[in-house]
């Protein structure tokens, strides 16, 4: 099993987005039974809530379902469990970071593994408002991460 944590601040934007809709592609990749798919924030103050009305607005807009996800706090432990902890932007990187360091685990903003990029870090609709210029940077961020897991383990989809 290969398992995928993202990770932003809070737990309720960005990153149960991105959960949402990298869970979406892998399930549409036949690919449900080889890759976990997580998510967890930096910060505390938003633990135990469902995703913010914007998330779930555009998740609903989009038919991508979000059942049953909950806010969490990243822990030390995540590093035990997950080969990829994939973060939001600059701050989330260097807050990651601080928590542990494994060289096992790939710690790597999403639009990192999308070429030629022009926004780099996914900025956060919790103060923008944004929510749909987020899904597009998350949609193809995930799009390419997962190209590049398939790739780098060999996975054999199922479309
Ligand atoms: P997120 O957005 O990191 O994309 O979930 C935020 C949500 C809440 C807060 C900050 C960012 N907050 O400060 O409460």
């Amino acid at each position: 099993m290969i398992n995928v944590l993202f990770v932003c601040l809070g737990n309720i934007c960005r990153s149960p987005m991105a959960e949402a809709v990298f869970r979406d592609k892998v399930k549409k990749s036949g690919l449900e039974n080889e890759i976990h798919v997580d998510s967890a924030g930096v910060g505390h103050w938003h633990v135990g809530s469902i995703p913010h009305e914007g998330t779930r607005e555009l998740l609903d807009r989009k038919n991508i379902s979000y059942q049953g996800m909950k806010a969490r706090q990243i822990t030390e432990k995540d590093w035990d469990q997950f080969d990829y902890l994939i973060v939001m932007d600059e701050n989330n990187l260097h807050d990651v970071k601080v928590i542990r360091e494994e060289e096992d685990v790939v710690i790597e903003k999403l639009m990192e593994f999308v070429p030629d990029v022009q926004t780099i870090d996914v900025p956060d609709p919790y103060f923008t408002g944004n929510f749909d210029h987020v899904f597009q940077l998350v949609d193809q961020g995930c799009e390419h991460l997962l190209e590049k897991i398939i790739k780098d383990h060999q996975l054999k989809e199922e479309l």
